[in-house]
């Protein structure tokens, strides 16, 4: 198997990680310093999100030069020292690659819109008629009208799928798919294991499509692939793609394209489940989920730093979210709820831990987001998605001992609200405390671990056996045979497991019977879980 195909992934901004020069943001020489943690978590690989100079419209995904480093997190060598020090503790990194777009700060778009005449024009997409590719959807639905945006330097209107601070690069433009292949050399030659390609399906535009997943897209990044296989064996191309099972599947090629896609649509369908108390949505989604290649995976995720999308789901069940998980209207951002795990299930340990089992037992490789280990909280009062990238808590001393800068220098207030605050959600006190969340989470993590089957095992659902309001099933593979259960409502529940006997090496609940292979029952408490494993 393929490292990353049964690797505990983490989400972290750096900037939101640990500051050790006090002024206020997460630097790398504060990421070295946190290793130990996520080495001590069970982590294998971590995901850096972007740290190149930028103007920080987008938190970094307005890229300002693809071969630097912000200052505020850092030089180069303390790049490089970064990458040794991961690798070192057996830890692998991958960092976000921006290709759709850069920041209107970019040197290319600066000299782009000097003139219609300049060398660099074509590195962005430009008309003077903004109907064009009018049956492109707007993603960022709160903030921007159009994807075309008039620029009064140069008299033309350019191209962007994002923020208006972000214009598309040009991928017809052969000199544009050169330079990221140069950019993806320049970071891998650093060491680095691999790329988050962000944003992967907006690569193309072509008039009369909705400019997704266009044929062209697959071309180019089954070209950055070639390239990286060749020159990098090992390394790893993992895809945001937000769209449908169906239409993700290309994205895996014939694991020629990226070996690894987030799978967006079941996410949202997690917390459905837990609303509705039923399973039906999560059955329905992995069902029509199509088998992948060998040698690729998903990647799942019940929260990272974006708002919870629901993009990837009905009208209906859209509104359903929405009433059920942010019926405070300030909590919707365009088509999602910015909020964090634990404030999502109220604080719910029975809910979170629930989640979390469901997230390391089903399918795909588990990718963490930073602080949901504690059951950070949210700040709504933050704009956009800031509310969500609030600084790690990690003991109950001064700015949560995330940094020892004045209080007003921090980038972002620290959550000190009274049922989230660093005061007693941080890593120090649960370290120290059995069965806190983090200790619950770090066991799970080390469980999975121990039992391969849940990398790449087949899934098998428990359907006729059990009732409606739990999630039960098998996950099967030469490498052996796990069942796990998962109770979805705030009621104990019992499920008689027909053949064979099990024990279980994580789970709350009572479990009877067995022992003779003729079948046992396994009562769930409200929310409950449990893990089984055939009885030696
Ligand atoms: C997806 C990233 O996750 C998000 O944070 C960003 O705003 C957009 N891509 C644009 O880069």
């Amino acid at each position: 198997m393929n490292w990353y195909e049964n690797a505990i992934f983490y989400e972290l901004y750096l900037r939101a990680f640990y500051d050790s020069n006090s002024d206020g943001y997460g630097d790398l020489a504060g990421l070295r310093q946190k290793l130990d943690y996520l080495e001590w978590l069970g982590i294998d690989c971590l995901w850096l999100t972007p740290f190149y100079p930028s103007p920080m419209r987008d938190d970094g995904y307005d890229v300002a030069s693809f071969f630097g480093i912000h200052t505020m997190y850092g030089l180069m060598e303390d790049f490089k020292m970064t990458v040794d020090e991961i690798h070192r503790r057996g830890m692998r990194v991958v960092i976000d690659l921006v290709v759709n777009h850069t920041s209107d700060q970019h040197p290319w778009f600066q000299e782009a819109r000097r003139s219609k005449d300049s060398p660099l024009r074509d590195y962005y997409v430009w008309t003077n008629d903004p109907t064009k590719y009018s049956e492109a959807r707007i993603i960022f639905l709160d903030t921007e009208e159009s994807n075309w945006a008039y620029d009064e330097i140069s008299g033309e209107y350019y191209w962007h799928r994002f923020y208006s601070s972000q214009p598309d690069l040009n991928y017809d433009n052969p000199k544009v798919r050169a330079e990221m292949l140069k950019i993806v050399d320049f970071w891998l030659d650093l060491g680095i294991d691999g790329f988050r390609v962000d944003a992967v399906p907006y690569l193309y535009e072509r008039e009369g499509t909705s400019c997704e997943n266009l044929p062209e897209t697959h071309g180019f990044v089954k070209e950055m692939r070639r390239y990286m296989d060749d020159k990098y064996p090992g390394t790893v191309l993992l895809a945001e793609a937000n769209q449908w099972p169906q239409d993700l599947l290309p994205y895996f090629g014939d694991n020629d394209e990226f070996q690894m896609c987030f799978h967006f649509p079941v996410m949202p369908r997690l917390y459905m489940a837990l609303a509705r108390g039923e399973r039906k949505d999560i059955i329905e989604i992995m069902d029509n989920t199509p088998a992948i290649p060998e040698g690729c995976q998903w990647a799942t995720f019940l929260r990272n730093h974006d708002e919870l999308t629901l993009e990837m789901v009905t009208e209906e069940d859209r509104q359903f979210m929405w009433e059920f998980y942010a019926p405070d209207h300030r909590h919707r951002l365009n088509l999602g709820i910015r909020r964090r795990l634990a404030p999502l299930v109220e604080n719910d340990r029975r809910r979170i831990e629930l989640l979390y089992s469901m997230l390391f037992t089903l399918p795909g490789a588990p990718v963490l987001y930073y602080g949901d280990e504690i059951g950070m909280g949210d700040n709504v009062g933050l704009d956009d998605r800031n509310g969500v990238r609030t600084p790690m808590q990690w003991n109950d001393g001064p700015n949560g001992g995330f940094s020892n800068a004045r209080y007003e220098s921090l980038y972002s207030p620290p959550i000190s609200d009274p049922d989230y605050g660093y005061g007693h959600v941080n890593v120090l006190v649960q370290e120290i405390t059995p069965n806190s969340l983090l200790q619950n989470i770090r066991t799970m993590i080390y469980q999975r671990k121990s039992l391969p089957v849940l990398g790449r095992g087949e899934l098998r659902w428990l359907i006729d056996e059990t009732p409606e309001n739990t999630l039960c099933f098998y996950r099967k593979s030469d490498a052996g045979r796990l069942l796990a259960l998962h109770n979805l409502v705030d009621e104990p529940v019992t499920v008689v497991i027909p053949n064979g006997s099990y024990t279980s090496p994580l789970g709350v609940g009572e479990i009877t019977g067995g022992g003779d292979g003729d079948g046992m029952e396994v009562t769930l408490p409200p929310y409950g879980y449990h893990w089984l494993v055939p009885a030696q």
